[in-house]
């Protein structure tokens, strides 16, 4: 038995919260509904745009005094503004005061306004541990919209957290148990860049339409996560030569629930691969919808089955890991700082008999 003693590094349970831009609404929901108001990393929140394009993401309580200016309390907008129910102050899009109903807008008069980012229609706002600026920012350059299909978006809330919902990209084990997945494997090393952690793997799955019939799909997942709230797959399914993107947005609600988002799109199919069930009798423009809707319906299926497993998890800080697992340390080392405030706790721990 060697006397060495090895390091490890423990990392403890996550705290609800940690930093980084999480999803708000898409930009079609704030153009429709006009005024949203939800809880949003434990924040009481209101978003809304102007007729620019602006958006703004703020707590949701007037710094005149303190009404709530969501729907539920009678908050409005108009003409770009938000109108508070109480007293009737105006807010524009930068969170400023600028019109009260009888006297000049008090200039300290400002919500709390949290900084945006828009990509392909997804409205996200940075979360900054004890109210702190931007530390990174989300991928550069909005993908190229020409060719794809609108956005299917569903939300799902259940008991979970971000860390574990990310840490299932990396989790190669379970793609075969929990999903069915077959030759699941890595493709290239993950690899991680500052605020980024980039992978590629492969698998192939078998899919059912209506019980009709069986679709073979055989996938390469290159997987961006850019932070915890964050995740875009790129999928390219060989078969049929189709090509899809699935933004994975996870975003904690009151320290305990998450809401997860799933968005997809799917590029025009020009020339189908093989024969999909009628697929090649659509018009090219309806392709990509179709098969959007479809693929849209086996992730929410997929995450269902990840739900029951994250809604009931307890987190491990010291996981008993066996050899194909995947890179589960590594990616809860890129985890670590997303929680500035928290501290990783080194243990040294006597090496086992080999
Ligand atoms: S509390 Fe909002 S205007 Fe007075
Ligand atoms: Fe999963």
């Amino acid at each position: 038995m060697s006397t060495q003693s090895r390091s490890t590094t423990i990392y403890p349970e996550p705290t609800p919260f940690p930093e980084g831009w999480y999803f708000v609404a898409t930009r079609r929901q704030l153009t429709k509904d006009k005024l949203i108001q939800k809880t949003w990393m434990g924040v009481d929140i209101i978003a809304w745009c102007d007729q620019d394009g602006g958006v703004c993401v703020a707590e949701a309580y007037c710094p005149h005094m303190g009404a709530y200016l969501g729907s539920d309390g009678g908050g409005c907008v108009s003409d770009g503004r938000i109108v508070c129910p109480f007293h009737g102050f105006e807010f524009d899009v930068t969170g400023q005061c600028v019109a009260t109903p009888y006297a000049d807008p008090p200039r300290t008069a400002r919500l709390r306004v949290f900084e945006t980012r828009d990509i392909a229609g997804l409205i996200f706002a940075w979360w900054g541990i004890n109210g702190r600026a931007p530390q990174w920012a989300l991928p550069a350059g909005v993908p190229e919209q020409d060719g794809w299909s609108d956005l299917e978006v569903s939300t799902t809330r259940f008991p979970g957290h971000p860390q574990d919902t990310t840490e299932n990209s990396v989790d190669l084990g379970h793609l075969n148990y929990v999903h069915g997945y077959d030759n699941a494997g890595r493709a290239e090393a993950l690899s991680v860049d500052g605020h980024l952690l980039t992978s590629r793997f492969k698998f192939t799955t078998n899919r059912h339409i209506a019980r009709i019939a069986t679709l073979r799909f055989d996938i390469t997942a290159d997987t961006t996560v850019a932070g915890l709230g964050y995740s875009l797959v790129v999928i390219r399914e060989k078969s049929i030569g189709m090509d899809l993107r699935l933004w994975v947005l996870a975003t904690p609600v009151d320290g305990t629930l998450i809401d997860m988002t799933l968005a997809s799109q799917v590029r025009e199919i020009r020339k189908p691969k093989r024969w999909v069930v009628g697929l090649g009798f659509l018009p090219t423009r309806m392709r990509a919808p179709i098969m959007n809707k479809f693929m849209a319906m086996q992730q929410r299926s997929d995450v269902q089955q990840d739900v029951v497993i994250w809604s009931r998890l307890r987190y491990q800080s010291r996981p008993r890991l066996c050899r194909s697992d995947g890179e589960i340390m590594p990616f809860r080392a890129y985890c670590a700082q997303f929680y500035p405030d928290s501290s990783i706790t080194a243990e040294s721990h006597p090496a086992r008999p080999k």
